[in-house]
């Protein structure tokens, strides 16, 4: 069956060209010209766009009217990839970040390059679908093309992010990709294990090698040879043990544990941290030799709640997985519900994220998960440090009822953090935290910032909420080394915001 590709009318001689393109290679294509017949869709819903979810849709205008931006939630919820094109008038980096479309040109586009493109996005959800990846945050399509990349080839690749952001199932996805994915792919958890036995877990032991060593056992390189290990947790790997590992990666031998004859093996090395491994170093606690060995290539994982707008795709497949695993006719969730599971502070990521909707799944009584049935440890830890501002809806248009409305949001949020944030220090006073400083004292400089860790962004008594902003920008400028970008998106606004805002507070 060919693929389906939407094309959406609001520019009509653009949407002609790329249907024609689209058309003669071998697309299903379909004009819409209504907003509301495109998002039912999306959906695989009757109507007067045929009743096939679509692999992709592009595009062709009206990008920042509200229903676009709808349409676009809808996509990214369904797992659809969109192609927008972009007027020539508008950064195209920032208007596809912001708005969250999976791919972008500008306009006038060639409809060679359109066909091209979509092409690519609908090859990029199918390894989504092989890998089980999901998201369609810039951050998770960035995850992906390195993860195309990296996979041919044999270099060692270090995949650092936080505790269930999905480290093992990117170095997965790795091995599948690879020509090794016939070959075994080998997990060792390099913290659960006692030094002497990481050893001859790692590097297996030759008979009468220590007491209890009654045969010869393989270590995992040796059963992994030909596939893939990965070395979870390495930052907890013990010195001695670390020095052995730099061995293997300089000249892929080592030595079983009481045995004399090197052996020899042909294994990729992946191996994942959820603490920063250049932190161990400058602590000691790991060897700079060996991190430069493992950090030949690297992925990071951001945290959920860096990338909100991936959790509605994400409770939605979980809840269809589990409604299968488990035999329960479900409905879905409740807008209430999906709501707070959007808000919600997430240490756990990912992880945590499944576990949940698997005992709601399991235990919600109405056949649906309502706010009721989230359990009140979520429900309260939504929206915390560091201090977040929801995306704007066009900020840059007049003061419309949006634009105030965006802004009575605003406050009442940062209000909220505020409150908790009081709450949260009173609470826990023996808790060290740093207080950035602002105003006449603040020394920090975005252009060039320390690369010093920043402490989180703490509320003084006597500041004002334009404070709080700046002090908030100061520090995700920080986090991210003047990365203007990443900064946006972990305060979750757009680009051009940020921009005005640094321009506001005199910090460019
Ligand atoms: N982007 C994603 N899409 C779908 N499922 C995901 C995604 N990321 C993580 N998961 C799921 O979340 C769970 C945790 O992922 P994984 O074990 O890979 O995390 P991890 O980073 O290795 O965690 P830890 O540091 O605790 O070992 C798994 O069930 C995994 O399938
Ligand atoms: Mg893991």
């Amino acid at each position: 069956m060919p693929d389906r590709v939407l094309i959406t009318t609001d520019d009509l001689e653009q949407a002609v060209r790329v249907n024609a393109a689209l058309e003669q290679a071998r697309f299903d294509t379909a004009m819409v010209s209504s907003l509301d017949d495109v998002r039912q869709a999306v959906r695989g819903r009757e109507s007067g766009a045929g009743s096939r979810e679509p692999d992709a849709i592009v595009l062709t205008g009206g990008l920042h009217e509200t229903t676009a931006q709808r349409l676009l939630a809808a996509a990214r919820e369904h797992a659809v990839s969109t192609l927008g094109l972009v007027e020539s008038t508008d950064d195209p980096n920032e208007v596809g970040r912001e708005l969250g479309l999976t791919g972008w040109l500008i306009k006038p586009a060639d409809p060679a390059e359109v066909t091209a493109t979509v092409r690519r996005l609908i090859e990029r959800r199918r390894l989504q679908q092989r890998t089980g990846i999901l998201g369609e945050s810039a951050a998770i399509q960035e995850v992906l093309v390195k993860i195309e990349q990296i996979a041919p080839v044999t270099s060692t690749v270090l995949i650092e992010g936080e505790s269930g952001t999905g480290k093992e199932l990117v170095a997965r996805a790795m091995h599948d990709l690879s020509p090794r994915r016939g070959k075994a792919f080998i997990a060792v958890n390099c913290a659960a294990l006692p030094e002497t036995l990481l050893e001859s877990e790692l590097f297996g032991h030759e008979k009468g090698a220590f007491t209890g060593a009654a045969e010869r056992r393989l270590g995992r390189f040796e059963l992994a040879n030909g596939g893939t290990i990965l070395l979870d947790e390495v930052g907890e790997m013990p010195a001695s043990t670390q020095v052995k590992l730099l061995r293997v990666l300089e000249d892929r031998s080592f030595f079983r544990v009481g045995g004399t004859q090197p052996i020899q093996v042909d294994v990729r090395v992946t191996a994942a941290t959820n603490k920063s491994l250049k932190e161990s170093v400058a602590l000691g606690r790991f060897r700079d030799d060996l991190f430069y060995r493992l950090n030949v290539l690297s992925v990071y994982l951001p945290p959920l709640r860096e990338r909100r707008s991936d959790i509605p795709l994400l409770v939605r497949t979980f809840i269809a997985e589990f409604a299968k695993t488990h035999d329960r006719n479900f409905r879905g969730i409740t807008p209430e519900a999906l709501q707070i599971l959007v808000d919600a502070d997430w240490p756990g990521n990912v992880r945590q994220l499944k576990n949940l909707i698997e005992s709601m799944v399991v235990l919600a009584p109405e056949g649906e998960i309502r706010a009721s049935d989230i359990p009140p440890d979520i429900r309260e830890r939504t929206r915390s440090l560091p201090v977040r501002i929801p995306a704007p809806v066009r900020p840059e248009s007049g003061a419309g009822s949006q634009e105030l409305e965006f802004i009575f949001r605003t406050l009442v949020d940062l209000k909220m953090q505020l409150q908790d944030l009081r709450q949260r220090i009173e609470e826990r006073p023996a808790e060290r935290v740093e207080v950035i400083e602002v105003g006449g004292g603040s020394e920090i400089d975005p252009l060039d910032p320390s690369p010093e860790a920043p402490g989180p962004v703490i509320y003084k008594p006597g500041m004002t909420m334009s404070d709080v902003e700046r002090a908030a920008i100061d520090a995700a400028l920080r986090e991210t080394h003047g990365n203007r970008r990443k900064a946006a998106e972990i305060l979750g606004i757009g680009e051009r915001t940020l921009y005005r805002k640094l321009k506001e507070f005199a910090l460019s």
